[in-house]
């Protein structure tokens, strides 16, 4: 999921810092309108070597000055500013001293961090490959008796949640006894032992979703799992931290037989950082690599494992029990906030993963495997590089005859994304392949959910889905501990829309069948409504009109991120999580973004009232420019 990194902290300031008329700073309204005055591309690049002169101080004088502004100017916490900044600053300084100003790079940076500089078109560029697309296309189903696969996502464990201590505190998530406020007794806000929607989940509730896959299919030939197993404090995260749940993490999801595998953004330390093999830094995720490779061993074997021991953490296997072929990728080479890669000249292929995943895929299809693809992002986000993005699609595309279906999760919400041969003329003639992507686990944007899915057990194809959750509205949740429901199953709910209807229960859940709901879902608002409902498991649903509607059906046609229509406004990385964020979140559609802003807003009103910050960087990098001279 998206989190409070440096985009909730850090890049306040940096905000803040642009304000260019330091004359008329004594009112809130004043520097509120200088605030929205410097909400240009020119401005941001002109910000940007202001930082890149602190940057070049070196990476404590970068972290120290951004650290005591953040603090001085209550931004955040002390704690989180300290934390946050200490982390992901040295990597953010060792951006700017690499990145010249006005190059696609800086619009990037400007663009996907300030939502200033609009996003630069996609650089061409034509994957190569081994040999040119055969006249195959999907197999028809076998009708053999179906099997079951699990798939589950983002379970973000807490293993510091405590009951008793206080669901309502100043952090984007609680459930911890950060202050002796916070602690069980003396807190009128206490937690329950089985989590909260403030919270990342307690160890009672991933407990308790094992015990109900085991219990509601226990026959599943195997299960995916999406990634981000660490919880959301990433200001207290470390390597020993993310070592130690991922061990926790792993060794309970034994239990459910074979699971395969991927990497979450939160998988690492500092959060989101993975750099690429061509990266020069001393910064290294090898550890996570390591930790990762021999967890997964077990259900992937030495050969896979020592494959996704390598940078960056990749793996394919052949599944036992059947001719399919599973490719695990690390998304987060194409992850906005994995500052790793605003690299000055930004690479096509970060570690080499595209070509990877192509040769992996030619094999398959040499060989006449299925596939699936599993990662965590799902690559038509508004989380995903424009460039990634398409390249990956040109491969999916590729291989839309061999390729059953793509798995990921990170949006923590119930949805899908369809790959088309032509993004500018969709019909369900030209969808090639589907993205499922998996609700989380955490209840932090939902209820607890997962899902099972009825796949044919020769072409691997998708005959239905359904979901199962815990509802957290339930009176007696807290006391009796998580009910696991069935929640609904698209054949049922959506089956009978379609036209022709899909109600068989050995037909395929084809990208033909899930064009043609898209187009129910933009006909129908009722449909819609269940839809949106469904999304977050019937928690804060909001309403969802008019733009909300066509936003969303156009993230629903686009596994190419550049045709997603989200739209970057300026403020809209922070992530803190309060009452009113919560309540933006709800009513967000597909519009995640421009739902966010309003949160950034909040925060940056917060700080309205408080010195000019840019007059106190400058003064301090001065400082510290001079000291470096004498
Ligand atoms: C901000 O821009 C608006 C219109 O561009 C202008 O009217 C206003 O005076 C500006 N505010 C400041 C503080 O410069
Ligand atoms: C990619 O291939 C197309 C079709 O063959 C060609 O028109 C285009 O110039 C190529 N683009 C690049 C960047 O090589
Ligand atoms: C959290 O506490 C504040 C202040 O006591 C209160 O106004 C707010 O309603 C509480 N929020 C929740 C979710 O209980
Ligand atoms: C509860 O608050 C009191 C007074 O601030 C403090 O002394 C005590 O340690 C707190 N309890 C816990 C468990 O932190
Ligand atoms: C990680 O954080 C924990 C808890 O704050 C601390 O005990 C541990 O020493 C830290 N580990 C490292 C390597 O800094
Ligand atoms: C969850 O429980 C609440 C309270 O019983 C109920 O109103 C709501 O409809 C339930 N939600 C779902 C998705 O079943
Ligand atoms: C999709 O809709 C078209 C009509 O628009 C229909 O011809 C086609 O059979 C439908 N396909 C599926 C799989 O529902
Ligand atoms: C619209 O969707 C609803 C389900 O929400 C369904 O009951 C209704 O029949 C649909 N209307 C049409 C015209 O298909």
């Amino acid at each position: 999921m998206r989190i409070p990194s440096f985009f909730g902290v850090g890049l306040a300031l940096i905000l803040l810092a642009g304000a260019t008329t330091p004359a008329k700073r004594d009112t809130a309204a004043t520097i509120w309108k200088d605030i929205e005055n410097i909400t240009t591309c020119t401005g941001c690049e002109a910000l940007l070597v202001t930082l890149q002169a602190l940057a070049h101080l070196g990476n404590d004088a970068f972290s120290n000055v951004i650290t005591e502004v953040c603090i001085l100017a209550g931004v955040e916490d002390s704690d989180v500013c300290t934390g946050v900044i200490s982390r992901e600053g040295p990597i953010l300084a060792h951006d700017l001293r690499q990145m010249s100003v006005g190059s696609h790079t800086a619009q990037l940076f400007c663009n996907t961090i300030f939502g200033l500089c609009p996003f630069p078109s996609v650089t061409p560029y034509n994957v190569t490959f081994p040999s040119p697309k055969p006249a195959k296309t999907r197999p028809a189903i076998s009708g053999k008796t179906p099997i079951e696969v699990v798939h589950y996502s983002d379970i973000h464990v807490d293993l510091s949640y405590e009951t008793g201590s206080s669901y309502n505190c100043t952090k984007n998530i609680c459930c911890r006894p950060y202050t002796s406020a916070d602690a069980p007794g003396n807190t009128t806000f206490p937690a329950g032992p089985y989590g909260n929607h403030a919270c990342d989940s307690p160890v009672t509730l991933e407990e308790s979703m094992y015990a109900a896959i085991k219990e509601i299919a226990p026959n599943a030939a195997f299960a995916l799992f999406t990634g981000d197993v660490v919880e959301g404090a990433v200001w207290l995260v470390n390597e020993t931290e993310v070592t130690n749940d991922l061990q926790n993490a792993y060794g309970k999801m034994s239990s459910l037989g074979k699971v395969y595998g991927t990497v979450g953004n939160h998988d690492a330390a500092p959060v989101n950082s993975f750099p690429p093999t061509a990266v020069d830094t001393t910064i290294t995720s090898q550890w996570v690599y390591d930790t990762l490779s021999s967890l997964w061993e077990t259900w992937i074997g030495s050969a896979a494992a020592a494959t996704a021991d390598t940078n960056p953490g990749s793996y394919s296997v052949l599944y036992p029990g059947g001719n399919l072929r599973i490719i695990s990728i690390n998304t987060n080479m194409y992850y906005k906030e994995n500052f790793w890669l605003y690299e000055s000249s930004m690479e096509t292929d970060p570690s080499g993963q595209l070509a990877w995943l192509v040769n992996e895929l030619q094999a398959a299809e040499d060989a006449g495997e299925r596939v699936y693809i599993i990662g965590h992002m799902p690559m038509g986000s508004g989380d995903t590089f424009y460039d990634g993005s398409n390249y990956f699609d040109q491969i999916v595309n590729r291989y839309d005859a061999t390729i059953a279906a793509l798995f990921f999760g990170h949006t923590h919400k119930d949805e899908f994304e369809i790959s088309y041969s032509d993004y500018t003329a969709q019909t369900f003639s030209n969808a090639v392949e589907m993205s499922y992507i998996a609700p989380a686990m955490t209840p932090t944007s939902g209820m607890p959910a997962f899902r099972v899915y009825s796949v044919d057990p020769e072409t691997f194809g998708i005959l239905d889905m359904t979901t199962y959750i815990a509802n957290m509205s339930d009176p007696t949740y807290q006391a009796s501990g998580p009910k696991w429901t069935r929640y609904y199953s698209v054949k049922e709910a959506y089956g009978p829309l379609v036209n022709p209807p899909l109600t068989d229960s050995s037909a395929e859940l084809t990208p033909a069948f899930w064009h043609n709901l898209t187009v129910v879902l933009s006909s129908n608002q009722s449909a819609f409504d269940e839809y949106h409902t469904r999304k977050s498991r019937g928690y804060n649903v909001g309403t969802c009109p008019g733009d909300c509607v066509s936003n969303e059906i156009c993230q629903l046609r686009a596994a190419q991120s550049q045709y997603n229509c989200v739209t970057v406004s300026p403020g809209i990385n922070f992530k803190k999580r309060n009452g009113e964020d919560v309540a933006a979140s709800a009513t967000d559609g597909a519009h995640r973004d421009s739902c966010q802003g309003s949160q950034a807003k909040s925060i940056l009103k917060a700080v309205m009232t408080q010195k000019d910050i840019k007059l106190e960087v400058e003064r301090r990098t001065n400082i510290l420019a001079k000291r470096k001279m004498n």
